[in-house]
């Protein structure tokens, strides 16, 4: 079985700075992908919008300078999100808007995530000048949708977590304070979120990631395979049946993929384990996988129709440009993943990191 698709788009991925960024850059690229998202969260953080980059933050210019050097100049699409902090104006956002390098914000909840200490509370965004502008300006609301800073129970249990919260508790305020906000909920994890962004206006979407169309709690805990702890941490089985749902449904225009491809060269260490699965080289074949499990058949054409419209089409038309007119194949085979060697350090794909088996192969 042979499936040919266009070029896909990474509407949320991470490239890190520094030596390894090449090497994270052609991962993406090797598996059919044509533009990419790159998530602020680097070390600075790109917290300006113009300018050289500086000690305590890159820019949306630099940084994306950096990538192009790094090889994202031959993508179709780049998209570098501003990092929301306390630094943050309405002033940074009208003139980022004016001079086009700016497209989106991205929220991290404070110290939620990787590198999210810089974040601002939702509660300091809602109703004020900085998403006001967004709103006004037509800038996307990348939103990591965790109510940060809970004590363990209340972080998860079996009725609730982190994330139910927050969709419960911030976002309805959040849609009623900026009603034209362009929002996208960023790697839903839950039947909770999934059904918001079901039930919010067309203008509010949301990314999904291999690994929670894939996986459960019981898979991460079972034998602590601690490649798959990501943020926010793989759910339940009804939480995954409603993501699976979600993607499926015929014509279906709010969900699109964002891998939250997230390399670390070291995850697990005596005092815990960093935040993010990297699925660089892999990421188009554990979604069509997903889709499989979720009862899409491949080899129809409806059921191909579904993983295109997720993969390749509704991400660009959410965002506001055109699908890739290049394609790419993948074949039904064994492709077998290998530890990705960077300057950095080798990084382990998810696939190594759960002893899977990939079922479907990258045409080169
Ligand atoms: C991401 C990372 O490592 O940068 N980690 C993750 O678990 N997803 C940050 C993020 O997107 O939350
Ligand atoms: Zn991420």
């Amino acid at each position: 079985m042979l499936l040919t698709l266009p070029k896909w788009f990474d509407l949320h991925t991470h490239f890190r700075q520094g030596p390894a960024m090449p090497a994270y850059v052609k991962a993406h690229r090797d598996m059919g992908c044509a533009g990419a998202l790159a998530m602020p969260n680097t070390q600075p953080p790109v917290s300006r919008i113009s300018g050289a980059a500086q000690s305590d933050g890159w820019s949306i210019e630099s940084y994306s300078a950096e990538l192009r050097a790094a090889g994202a100049g031959d993508f179709e699409q780049l998209i570098v999100p501003l990092y929301l902090t306390r630094q943050t104006t309405a002033a940074m956002i009208r003139e980022g808007a004016a001079s086009g390098l700016l497209r989106a914000c991205k929220y991290y909840p404070p110290h939620g995530t990787t590198n999210a200490e810089h974040g601002m509370p939702m509660d300091d965004l809602i109703g004020g000048d900085v998403l006001r502008a967004m709103e006004e300006h037509g800038i996307v609301f990348c939103i990591h949708g965790e109510q940060h800073a809970l004590s363990g129970p209340d972080y998860i249990d079996a009725q609730q977590n982190a994330e139910t919260r927050f969709y419960t508790e911030r976002m309805p305020r959040l849609l009623a304070a900026h009603p034209k906000l362009r929002i996208v909920c960023e790697h839903i994890t839950t039947r909770t979120a999934a059904e918001f962004v079901a039930a919010a206006p067309e203008h509010v979407g949301a990314t999904i990631t291999p690994q929670h169309l894939l996986y459960t709690l019981g898979h991460l805990i079972q034998g602590l395979k601690y490649h798959l702890y990501c943020l926010p941490i793989v759910k339940f089985q009804d939480d995954r049946a409603a993501l699976r749902q979600a993607v499926t449904k015929a014509g279906q225009k709010k969900y699109f993929a964002g891998t939250d491809s997230a390399p670390h060269t070291t995850k697990a260490t005596a005092c815990g384990c960093a935040a993010g699965c990297f699925t660089g080289g892999c990421a188009p074949q554990l979604y069509a996988m997903a889709f499989e499990e979720a009862g899409a058949d491949l080899g129809s054409t409806e059921g191909q129709a579904l993983l295109e419209n997720f993969l390749c089409l509704n991400g660009p038309a959410f965002y506001g440009f055109p699908a890739s007119e290049k394609k790419f194949q993948m074949e039904k085979a064994a492709q077998q993943m290998t530890l990705l060697e960077t300057p950095a350090g080798p990084v382990t794909p998810l696939p190594v990191g759960m002893g899977m088996e990939l079922t479907w192969r990258m045409v080169e």
